[in-house]
């Protein structure tokens, strides 16, 4: 039924009874590289829109039994096909029944016989307009998501923050030092978390808006791991866990240095959270054809399964203690997936509660 192209280019879901018109259809299509799905009546494009999911429907209006104008009525009335845009198919005799068929929630129509450059124009122009419709909702909800998040995850910090000077100002020369010395730490320990979530927050939101740079350049993957391990040695030697390289692969991989810096980082600091002392930290590499893996392994807490693909949703933006009190925003992980997925690769995750959790950054070999 779908025949796909690989490229970028939208879906393009055609509706009609009459296999000419679909073949006609498909062909002018194709020859821009469109992905297209057919069905040849009403009922078969409801059932199968949701495993389709278009970016436009092309929409005959005189079909058997359902046809366009109920068609399109119901995908309108369904939550989850409202907003993909139809364009109605439809014979020049019938036009004045199609514009009042606007008021079903169709964006535009095209006449039979088909005239191929109206017919792209047309296409052309609600795929776009779909396509920036997508990505200024998504502007709107991080921008949303980012305000919800200054105002919960920054407001309790500060009011600690304050509290604490607040406490030295008071008893300053009346209690002994080593007390003091103790706020003092608390104080630190506080402003740091926050400022390491105003960091990921700013990277979070500048790669949302797309004012991130991505410069990929040729990294040596070994050299790249040692040296971040190196940053936490201190951290993992305080918490008595062992932290060692086991590198497959050294060579040479062209990566958006301080993009993989950053998911190395959070994913041993990671590990480091949720391992309790005693426990073992392995970051590992290996090249398999085309794929370069880097994979961070612990023996700590675990995560449920249904805990799984929360991880990375910002809605959600889950975050738990770690073994030794340490706290988080939830947006490591967040942050981690995107920069892998802006290098064409994937973030794996595997894990038991009670044994550990193995991450794994797959990204493609490119020139090694
Ligand atoms: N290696 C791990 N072992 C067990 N649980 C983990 C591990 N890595 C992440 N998690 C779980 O996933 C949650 C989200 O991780 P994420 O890195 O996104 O946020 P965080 O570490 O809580 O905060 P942040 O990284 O923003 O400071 C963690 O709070 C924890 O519940
Ligand atoms: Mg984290």
């Amino acid at each position: 039924m779908e025949s796909r192209v690989e490229n970028d280019k939208a879906l393009i879901f055609i509706v009609d009874d009459v296999a000419k018109n679909l073949q006609v259809l498909g062909t002018i299509l194709k020859r821009q590289n469109y992905k297209i799905a057919f069905a040849t009546n009403g009922k078969q494009a409801l059932e199968n829109i949701n495993n389709i999911s278009p970016d436009l429907i092309l929409l005959d209006v005189m079909m058997p039994e359902l046809d366009g104008f109920e068609v399109c009525k119901r995908l309108k009335a369904d939550e989850k096909t409202k907003d993909i845009p139809v364009i109605f198919l439809t014979a020049k005799t019938e036009i004045e029944d199609v514009v009042n068929g606007f008021e079903l929630g169709a964006v535009d129509y095209v006449t039979k016989p088909f005239n191929a450059t109206e017919l792209l124009a047309r296409v052309k122009t609600h795929v776009e307009l779909k396509r920036s419709r997508e990505k200024l909702q998504e502007l709107v909800a991080t921008k949303d998501m980012f305000f919800s998040i200054i105002a919960h995850d920054l407001r309790s910090p500060f009011a600690t923050i304050s509290a604490f000077i607040s406490l030295i100002s008071k008893y300053f020369g009346k209690i002994p030092k080593e007390e003091i010395d103790e706020l003092l730490e608390s104080l630190k320990e506080t402003s740091d978390s926050t400022r390491e979530l105003l960091d990921n927050l700013l990277q979070w939101s500048r790669s949302q808006t797309g004012t991130i740079q991505f410069s990929p350049e040729m990294v040596a993957v070994g050299e790249m791991i040692k040296t971040n391990l190196g940053l936490l040695t201190e951290t993992a030697e305080n918490k008595k866990i062992s932290l060692k390289p086991r590198l497959d692969f050294t060579g040479e991989i062209k990566i958006d240095k301080d993009m993989i810096d950053l998911v190395i980082r959070n994913l041993v600091i990671n590990a480091l959270k949720f391992t309790p002392s005693g426990g073992e930290i392995t970051v590992a590499t290996q090249k398999t054809d085309g794929t370069v893996e880097i994979s961070v392994n612990d023996t700590g807490v675990g995560i449920a399964p249904e805990m799984i693909p929360k991880l990375f949703s910002v809605a959600d933006k889950i975050s738990t203690v770690g073994t030794a009190g340490e706290k988080g925003s939830g947006l490591g992980l967040i942050l981690c997936k995107e920069f892998v997925e802006k290098h064409s690769g994937k973030l794996v995750v595997e894990s038991r509660v009670g044994e550990g959790s193995s991450f794994r950054i797959q990204l493609p070999a490119n020139g090694s």
